[in-house]
């Protein structure tokens, strides 16, 4: 019997992506240990990773072990419904209190992931007549979730201030947005929040942040962008946080004004119609709040290893970030895959981000450091990116 006619499409468009160098798998990597950097492939070699966005080192770490395995003995696994058909737990309850206070902000909303968070409030908050201006390297849910809005999308160039104010001049029609990551993910730079803010204030426009590699990282306490600027909450409308990067958990919240969260809370679909945030996990990211306020020298190590990392001379170009995403520019997809080959032959794991990641010509090794490497880890990976020139 032949194949039905799509598997033809289908196998053609992946045979176009292998022979672009753009083949993508999924890699069987087990941790060992509980620090979460030291993995074990389907082969049983060992390997030291600088690819997790676990950047204070806390997916392992016994306090959110402990205090999840004392929730799930309480509330099981799952929620089992929709937030509001099932009920709020208490510990829901208490981890968006504690969120709220630590940002300074009136209320925060749990959702089930950052990418179902992005799209949720562009869909609540954005009218079809209003105008989104976004940096041309934001993440790909705020782009999603801007097109979802229905709304007019302007992208400006990256960090490029004058490009958004000339978009935010030539609005018309209903209100303007401004759209940014906090800290960008793959190029691991710091969003200008508050020339971002002035403009926001000059042009009437609010702003939505997404601080999904800021939050733990940047800022005094880790209260990410606001607190790096200095600025008062109330200047950035809308912040989005996830929980599964510097947290160590998964999920993601928003923070900001109370109307803000009601409206989220009715219109968002993403958060009406989705599965409540397991209270196990609730609890482990209510563990990591405590750690992630209060363990300063996890921010202060991971400063150290940047520091330390940027001295090397490498077959690459450094990119300038000061955060614990050190991207490695080296240009042409295929270059990026035989790096990343060859570091693995040495036992490191870093992983090779190429189009549609990142742009045509920009693939790069995407280098993060993790409170959880030591210095002997980071001086490895020095030595190893020499040796590859
Ligand atoms: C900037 C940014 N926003 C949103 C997300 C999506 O968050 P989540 O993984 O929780 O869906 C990610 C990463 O995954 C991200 O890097």
């Amino acid at each position: 019997m032949n194949p039905p006619p799509q598997e033809a499409r289908w196998k053609e468009a992946l045979a176009t992506l292998r022979a672009a160098g753009l083949w993508r798998e999924l890699q069987p990597l087990q941790p060992q240990g509980d620090d979460g950097i030291r993995l074990r492939d389907a082969q049983g070699h060992a390997l030291l990773s600088f690819a997790s966005n676990d950047y204070l080192g806390l997916a392992g770490h016994a306090a959110l072990r402990a205090a999840a395995q004392e929730e799930m003995a309480l509330s099981g696994v799952g929620a089992g419904a929709a937030p509001l058909l099932g009920g709020e737990r208490p510990v829901h309850a208490a981890l968006t209190e504690a969120l709220a206070r630590w940002l300074g902000v009136e209320a925060v909303l749990l959702f089930g992931s950052g990418y179902l968070a992005n799209l949720g409030i562009f869909a609540a908050l954005v009218g079809r007549s209003d105008g989104i201006y976004a940096d041309r390297l934001n993440h790909a849910s705020l782009v999603d979730g801007a097109r979802l809005a229905g709304a007019h999308l302007g992208r400006y160039r990256h960090g490029d201030l004058d490009h958004l104010e000339t978009l935010l001049q030539r609005h018309s029609g209903g209100r303007r947005w401004i759209v940014s990551d906090g800290v960008f993910s793959m190029d691991g730079d710091i969003a200008p929040l508050a020339d971002l803010a002035r403009l926001a204030e000059r042009y009437d426009a609010t702003i939505i942040l997404d601080e999904a590699h800021a939050f733990g990282v940047i800022g005094a306490g880790g209260r990410g962008s606001v607190a790096h600027w200095q600025l008062d909450p109330a200047r950035v409308g809308v912040r989005m946080g996830t929980l599964g990067k510097a947290f160590g958990v998964y999920g993601a919240f928003v923070a900001g004004s109370q109307p803000l969260i009601d409206l989220l809370r009715h219109r968002a679909r993403s958060f009406v119609y989705h599965t409540a945030f397991p209270p196990m996990l609730a609890a482990a990211a209510l563990a990591a709040l405590g750690l992630v306020e209060g363990e300063e020298w996890r921010r202060e190590r991971l400063r150290s290893h940047v520091r330390h990392l940027h001295g090397a001379t490498t077959p690459g170009v450094w990119m300038p970030s000061d955060t614990p995403i050190q991207p490695l520019l080296v240009g042409e997809a295929g270059h990026s895959l035989a790096l990343s080959r060859a570091l693995r032959e040495q036992g490191l794991y870093v992983p090779a981000v190429r189009p549609p990641t990142v742009p045509v010509g920009a693939a790069r090794l995407r280098i993060t450091l993790s409170a959880a490497h030591a210095p002997e880890d980071v001086d490895r990976l020095r030595l190893a990116l020499e040796q590859c020139r």
